[in-house]
């Protein structure tokens, strides 16, 4: 990564063997019996209610998002353990033809592997071969990648009974057809306008396949749906921040949080979109809900009267059968910092002070590791899990963060970390009961905030309300001085919230984990490592490399009576594509990977394919250096989520830096006419002007011939 970063993401530093295959216990039994006369329909075994609730009881499959509906990730597996796990090698890969975001979590039922992968495109694979047996399309038109915050990567489907659902990119809802591959039905979540987009894996609650939705930056108002799991019919829809007054509000929530909030927030949508964690608790009978940031960013254009602007960054607990508001808390109130609380939400048993407690455990992007009490939302502890700056600490008896004079940018720019990326984001966590470690996958990110002199909102468009020539008006030094974060494992002790030990990754952007009961975690690096380390002290322990950036959560299944552990691999998402840190090799061409090792197998991975890049025929700019710094900072406003931090690719979208002298031709109709929007290039109509445009495109030909300059070198 470049050293004038200005958005510095730090790179460094950062058994009882079960023998059956579908569990082994009395309540699992009772469950087959509860399945009773649907468990054979067309010879599958259904993914009933009751296998989801015991999932527990058949760690042989991976049934649901995060494996039980308490999401922790943690499989009860132990063939492979400390003592023999370096013996693990390649038993089958599959490759997705794609180059773009695989984040999503395998579900495997019954010897069956269901992965999805970026425009929601579902593979059903068998488990131990890795044979196709079907593939499922929703013919997603690529226009809709136009307003992607961040990739179009899809995070992962649900079962219930004879159907996987899975949510498509540009907002529908899709049942499918187990067995077949084909569609059952599909569902409009969204209504097409404004443009919510959806990466995460729905969850299937007593008969409700719930989904939210993502697009905060674009002028949305966030929601989760419920619709039922047979027909596809809406149960019911449950916002998450109010919408204009004059309407009339949809509940006593909704009222509530109105008076929150200032100004003529709706009109900005308001975001708070809950587009990825998802718990439930079957006991208490409550649905967990992670509520994102605010539309847009910065607090003093959304809500400028202030306000703690509910329910953003919160965790909302609903009731799964009306949708209904039970509690709420809070994790930044008035998020100012693009700080979501979308963050992975744990739920375990932990004994606090002498008492078995029933907590919710979150790591949000702002910083602080939450241990809540699930049944009435009341704070237990909190404290930072890395370094911080925009609050002091969790204050105990409101449960509010102490903030930091200055941390909200409103007079001056301000130097904050976490950074939006936030100190951990969507990649999964993992609590392992056997060590009683939560296992945080941590970035390390700092960022400039500025507050803008005028602030125009964009249909369609990225709206943060962040003044970007501020931000590039920092020198990078400064904030090369602000945190010692590195991207690293942290194993966290929930009970004592403090660090037990920590494994440093290579790279800034971390990828999700999984732990199991054979005293081991596994996790894939961006270097394209896939490791597994013992899970009570970090040693590492065996490692292979799968040739592509890793980012998604590993999982392990056994299938008739041997355990396996699987995970997909693929580049890009946000800090991807951002960074444009290619993952293993800016030359090698980026590949979608679905990977899965057994203990004793050597199947060998194909050799990367190389990509050429040739150095476009095209004059040097002209154009005054303020005019080429201008384009800088436009490009970092508007093209670099896309298109890489300073131009410099990424391997999933077209290095602008060696765009042919043909498409220079017809800049202007490709940034400001919409010639690529079939392709997901946004037209920035309305948005740039054409000065702004030639501006961007003397910047990127500057950066083109300092490119260049480096491979004479
Ligand atoms: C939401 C993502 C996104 C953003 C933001 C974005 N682009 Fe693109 N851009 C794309 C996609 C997708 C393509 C087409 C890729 C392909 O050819 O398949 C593309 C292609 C292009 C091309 C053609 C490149 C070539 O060599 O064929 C140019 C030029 C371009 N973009 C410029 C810009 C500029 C300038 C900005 C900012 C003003 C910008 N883009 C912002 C997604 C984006």
């Amino acid at each position: 990564m470049s050293s004038n970063t200005r958005i510095r993401i730090v790179v460094t530093g950062l058994l009882a063997s079960l023998l059956c295959l579908n569990g082994c216990t009395g309540k699992e039994d009772e469950a087959d019996v509860a399945a009773g006369v649907a468990a054979d329909q067309g010879g599958i075994r259904l993914v009933t209610a009751d296998r989801i609730i015991n999932a527990d009881s058949e760690p042989g499959n991976w049934l649901s998002h995060g494996r039980t509906y308490d999401e922790q990730r943690f499989s009860p597996l132990a063939k492979i353990n400390e003592s023999n796990v370096s013996g693990l090698g390649l038993a089958w890969y599959f490759d997705i033809d794609t180059n773009r975001a695989m984040e999503a979590t395998p579900l495997v039922a019954d010897g069956v592997m269901y992965v999805t992968s970026p425009w929601s495109i579902v593979h059903a694979l068998d488990a131990v071969s890795g044979e196709l047996l079907w593939r499922y399309d929703p013919q997603t038109p690529r226009s809709w990648g136009a307003y992607a915050c961040c990739d179009v990567p899809n995070r992962g489907a649900a079962l219930w009974n004879d159907k996987l659902y899975v949510a498509t990119f540009d907002g529908y809802l899709v049942a499918i057809d187990v067995e077949s591959g084909q569609e059952v039905w599909r569902a409009d979540t969204i209504n097409r306008t404004p443009p919510y987009t959806i990466t995460g894996a729905p969850r299937v609650i007593k008969g409700k396949v719930i989904i939210g939705n993502g697009g905060a930056e674009y002028g949305v108002r966030g929601y989760v749906t419920a619709y039922d799991a047979e027909t596809g019919e809406q149960a019911w829809r449950t916002y998450t921040v109010p919408g204009n007054p004059a309407d009339g509000f949809e509940s006593d929530a909704m009222e509530q949080a109105a008076k929150t909030w200032t100004g003529e927030w709706w009109k900005f949508g308001g975001g708070g979109t809950a587009w990825d964690a998802f718990a439930y608790d079957p006991d208490l009978d409550l649905l967990y809900v992670g509520v994102g940031n605010g539309s847009p960013w910065n607090r003093e254009v959304r809500s400028p009267g202030g306000g703690d602007n509910l329910y953003l960054a919160s965790i909302l607990a609903l009731d799964p059968d009306t949708g209904n508001y039970v509690w709420h808390y809070q994790t930044t109130p008035g998020e100012s910092w693009d700080y979501t609380a979308t963050q992975h939400i744990i739920l375990a048993d932990l004994e606090i002070a002498g008492e078995l407690r029933r907590v919710l455990m979150q790591a949000p992007k702002n910083g602080f590791f939450y241990v809540i009490d699930r049944e009435t939302g009341e704070l237990i502890s909190a404290e930072a899990y890395v370094p911080l700056n925009w609050a002091t600490h969790v204050d105990p008896d409101s449960g509010r963060p102490v903030e930091v004079p200055g941390a909200r940018y409103e007079q001056a720019h301000s130097i904050v970390f976490p950074g939006a990326w936030g100190g951990h984001n969507w990649h999964p966590m993992t609590f392992s009961p056997q060590t009683g470690l939560v296992y945080i996958p941590v970035i390390g990110s700092a960022e400039v905030f500025a507050n803008p002199p005028d602030f125009s909102f964009f249909d369609n468009h990225l709206n943060t309300a962040i003044d970007w020539q501020a931000v590039a008006d920092v020198p990078a030094d400064d904030i090369a001085e602000g945190p010692s974060v590195v991207a690293r494992v942290s194993a966290w002790d929930p009970i004592r919230q403090k660090e037990v030990f920590r494994i440093d990754s290579g790279n800034g952007w971390n990828a999700g984990l999984l732990s199991t009961a054979g005293n081991l975690i596994f996790q894939g690096e961006a270097s394209g490592e896939f490791a597994a380390y013992r899970a009570d002290d970090g040693e590492h322990l065996w490692s292979a490399y799968v040739g592509t950036g890793i980012q998604a959560a590993p999982i392990t299944f056994e299938v008739a009576g041997e355990q396996y552990v699987a995970v997909v691999g693929g580049w890009g998402g946000s800090l991807g594509l951002f960074t444009g840190d290619p993952g293993p090799s800016p030359n090698q061409e980026a590949v979608g990977r679905v990977l899965t090792y057994k203990l004793g197998s050597e199947e060998q991975l194909p050799s990367p394919k190389v990509v050429e890049y040739t150095r476009p025929d095209i004059a040097d700019t002209t154009a005054s250096q303020d005019v080429i710094d201008h384009g800088g900072v436009l490009f970092l406003d508007r093209c670099s989520w896309c298109h890489g931090y300073e131009a410099t690719g990424n391997g999933s979208f077209p290095d602008l830096r060696y765009s042919s002298a043909a498409t220079h031709s017809i800049w202007n109709s490709i940034v400001l006419d919409g010639a690529f929007f079939a392709k997901g290039m946004p037209s920035f109509n309305g948005v740039l002007s054409e000065e702004d445009a030639q501006a961007i495109r003397a910047y990127i030909i500057r950066q083109g011939r300092l490119a260049f300059e480096e491979e004479k070198q």
